[in-house]
């Protein structure tokens, strides 16, 4: 028997780090948690994703009084983008969240359901996303969401 390890790889940043893109984007996933319908948590979650025309879309979390009906901001980003635009990859997601506090600390990161879709995306374009997660200490930066999933299943694990 063998002990076998897995490294995953995020980087650690200072807002004012990032190129204008990537600030540019949080600063859209920060303004859409203004979107996010979250009677229930008081949890305000906002996505935005680039596409690969460049183009900004975005998400927010919508809740239900029958719970599991509800969705996360960046599936209901990812999915607004994949019915209007499949034509485009997307190549970075960036999410923020805040509570009745204000903006986390620390970055949140994305929920299983959310990154075995985020997934599906980068095997369907075979392109890995890029996810940028603020908090306002700073912001994790990573170049796939294979770092956030490992053991990943899709579908060449059929074949
Ligand atoms: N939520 C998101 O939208 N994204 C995440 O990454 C984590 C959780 C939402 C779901 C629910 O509306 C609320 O936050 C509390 O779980």
């Amino acid at each position: 028997m063998k002990d076998l390890k897995i490294e995953i790889n995020y980087k650690f940043a200072q807002l004012t780090e990032l190129n204008e893109k990537d600030q540019e984007l949080i600063k859209a996933a920060c303004k859409a948690t203004d979107h996010s319908y979250c009677n229930y948590s008081h949890f305000h979650v906002g996505a935005a994703i680039r596409l690969s025309d460049g183009s900004i879309m975005i998400g927010a979390n919508q809740e239900n009084a029958a719970f599991p009906s509800g969705l996360c901001a960046e599936r209901t980003a990812i999915f607004a983008a994949q019915a209007q635009h499949p034509e485009f990859s997307i190549e970075t997601l960036a999410i923020a969240a805040r509570n009745d506090n204000g903006f986390m600390k620390d970055p949140i990161t994305p929920c299983g359901s959310c990154r075995q879709v985020i997934l599906e995306i980068e095997d369907r374009y075979k392109q890995p996303v890029r996810i940028l997660l603020y908090g306002t200490d700073g912001v994790y930066v990573l170049n796939s969401v294979k770092d956030l999933l490992p053991f990943s299943f899709v579908d060449s694990n059929m074949r």
